[in-house]
């Protein structure tokens, strides 16, 4: 009987959304880390006590696996507030990354502490089945082996430093089994399977499919044909919604001189149901419309140009999905535009939840299928689950 736990990470450019367990545990966590250069002072224990350890994501992380062997970060939210945070650059290879892997260690790590009921000061060893992805053209490089040995070779220790009720714990990740699915892929499964990989979408499974994943910083177009991601067909663009977000940010910080605290700020005026497009300006109702307006058609138009480029490729297409964070937020400017314009066969998730999730929740699936097939010789007729 194996001990390890289930572990979905996806290693967005924006953000890792990672699940645990039984479902039992989610993390959605900005990529942003910055490197400490000395341990960051303490502050006081009541504080430390109070605040969830999320926000305050302090670690050092020995792994032969990284470049950086034993170095201190701050990771998410916490990293967001310093001065020299790096975020993914959309030109780089997550495989290479130190920050990839720092951002799937912090990840675990988290879970690893949360499920721990004893006290601080201690060494937990931690032993998970990990289902996470690569970008399609990584995957055509053939960097998912060498990623994979990295992950699978040695044990992976997290120190918690100066972070909310886990500082001093130490965790010792250690991989039993590591698949690595290409993004793409993935989304399909997602899309057609349920959570026993049954099929729930008979009408799509031989359907040829586009997937269009709008993401923070990135944009990828997968192309399905006969149950494949067709590798060739692919592609992806170095353009993401994070830059628009950032651009409305400022343009509402000049023209009413509100500043926003973030990016998330902005995702919610221009989403929520009501008193969408406005914020409060001296205690006045004001409407943004004009601004969102501008920027968010600008780069619904880019995405559209994008969408229409892929299908000209691929005339065959019957459906194209939209995908991942961005594609929430341009919603109904692509919508709008695809009548205006040449009426393709698009479609949305209703819920932005599960447009965001779409990668984690397929290696969800893909490694919790994987895990019960492996168990079963085993555990013969009887329920893999222990209840
Ligand atoms: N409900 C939401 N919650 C969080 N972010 C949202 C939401 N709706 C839209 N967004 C925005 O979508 C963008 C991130 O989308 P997503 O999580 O799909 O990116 P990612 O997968 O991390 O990045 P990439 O695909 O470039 O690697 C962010 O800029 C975020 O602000
Ligand atoms: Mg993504």
């Amino acid at each position: 009987m194996s001990q390890s736990r289930i572990a979905a990470v996806d290693v967005g450019n924006d953000s890792v959304k990672a699940i645990f367990g039984e479902l039992d545990q989610e993390f959605n966590i900005p990529n942003i880390i910055a490197r400490d250069i000395e341990d960051r002072p303490v502050i006081g224990i009541e504080e430390l006590d109070q605040k969830d350890p999320l926000e305050g994501i302090h670690i050092r992380v020995h792994s032969p696996a990284l470049q950086e062997n034993n170095a201190i970060y701050r990771v998410g939210h916490l990293a967001s507030k310093s001065s020299n945070s790096t975020e993914l650059d959309p030109g780089s290879s997550k495989s290479q990354e130190d920050q990839t892997l720092i951002m799937l260690f912090a990840s675990i790590a988290l879970d690893a502490a949360k499920g721990n009921k004893q006290g601080s000061n201690q060494v937990i060893d931690a032993n998970y089945i990990l289902g996470t992805g690569l970008p399609l053209r990584e995957v055509k490089e053939g960097k998912d082996a060498g990623y994979r040995s990295k992950l699978l070779g040695s044990v992976h220790q997290v120190e918690f430093l100066v972070t909310p009720k886990y500082q001093g714990i130490k965790v010792n990740i250690k991989f039993d089994e590591v698949k690595v699915y290409p993004e793409g892929f993935a989304a399909y499964i997602n899309l057609v399977m349920d959570h026993d990989l049954k099929i729930i979408n008979k009408d799509l499974i031989d359907k040829r499919i586009l997937i269009q994943d709008i993401g923070g910083l990135s944009t990828d177009i997968a192309v399905i044909k006969n149950r494949t991601v067709d590798d060739d067909k692919a592609q992806g663009f170095n353009l993401g919604v994070s830059e628009s977000l950032e651009n409305i940010r400022e343009e509402i910080f000049s023209n009413h001189g509100v500043e926003l605290d973030s990016r998330r700020d902005v995702v919610e005026i221009i989403t929520r149901n009501n008193d969408r497009n406005h914020i409060m300006v001296k205690g006045s109702r004001t409407s943004v419309h004009d601004i969102t307006d501008r920027i968010l058609l600008e780069l619904a138009k880019k995405q559209y140009r994008l969408l229409r480029n892929v299908w000209q490729k691929n005339s065959q297409t019957e459906i194209c999905y939209f995908v991942g964070g961005g594609s929430n937020v341009l919603k109904e400017y692509l919508k709008t535009l695809n009548n205006n314009l040449d009426g393709y066969n698009i479609e949305f998730f209703e819920d932005e939840k599960e447009s965001i999730w779409m990668m984690a929740n397929a290696y969800y699936k893909l490694i919790s299928e994987f895990t019960k097939k492996a168990e079963k010789p085993k555990e013969e007729k009887k329920p893999a689950k222990k209840s």
